[in-house]
């Protein structure tokens, strides 16, 4: 498996120590949270925010942009240090496009749907995409309840991913902790976002490897 946590619900005071940790520990991914008060009604933060920390840790940059216009603002976050770019696909009308233009700032490029999203708007994109990300909370805020919705989107993707060898990534962000990821395992997703169960954990090590070893 492959773990993302999530900085939302990092100490933003000791960003760098936290991602350190993270590393240490085995997670291969650092999820980072970007919104923009409009797309969704919390605001976080810009690419100033993780630019000084690329380059002190090897994790993979996975950064999330819940924002009303992804394309005007993606090349600033690939700069600042993002390996895999992904905005939601309710904020882009030309799709297409938008993973032409990722690919052209030469950056994986992942898409995202919120949970009311039918999947299978996704159907004629899939070959084109590095990551698809399956939300399983109201995208936002950390620390909300799993939306068990999102299980059969993950097996949708696996069984077209596994029909037509699709490359794609599937990854699931929101609500998950201990049981949730494993029925996530068992949908077949590939990469869990956690924020709040590994930064709130009191032994955040064995939360991370827990994660690691399903
Ligand atoms: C929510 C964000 C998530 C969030 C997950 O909109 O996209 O990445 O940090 O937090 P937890 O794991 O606490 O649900
Ligand atoms: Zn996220």
């Amino acid at each position: 498996m492959i773990v993302a946590p999530s900085i939302l619900a990092a100490d933003f005071s000791r960003l760098l120590e936290e991602a350190k940790e993270m590393e240490a520990y085995g997670a291969q991914f650092l999820h980072i949270d970007v919104m923009d008060g409009h797309f969704v009604p919390n605001i976080t933060i810009g690419p100033m925010v993780y630019r000084n920390i690329k380059g002190k840790v090897k994790m993979l940059f996975d950064v999330h942009l819940m924002i009303s216009d992804p394309k005007y603002y993606a090349e600033a976050y690939v700069r600042a240090g993002a390996d895999i770019l992904t905005f939601h696909y309710e904020a882009v009308e030309d799709v297409k496009g938008m993973i032409e233009y990722l690919h052209s700032l030469n950056v994986k490029a992942g898409i995202s749907i919120r949970p009311g999203t039918d999947i299978r708007v996704l159907d004629e994109f899939l070959p084109l995409l590095d990551l698809v990300l399956v939300m399983s909370v109201e995208p936002g805020f950390g620390g909300q309840s799993f939306l068990p919705s999102a299980l059969e989107k993950i097996a949708y993707l696996k069984n077209e991913k596994n029909r037509h060898h699709y490359s794609y990534l599937i990854e699931v962000d929101g609500g998950i902790n201990s049981e949730t990821a494993k029925l996530c395992r068992d949908a077949g997703v590939e990469v869990l976002v956690a924020g709040t169960y590994i930064f709130g954990s009191k032994n955040r090590e064995a939360t991370v490897r827990e994660l690691l070893a399903l």
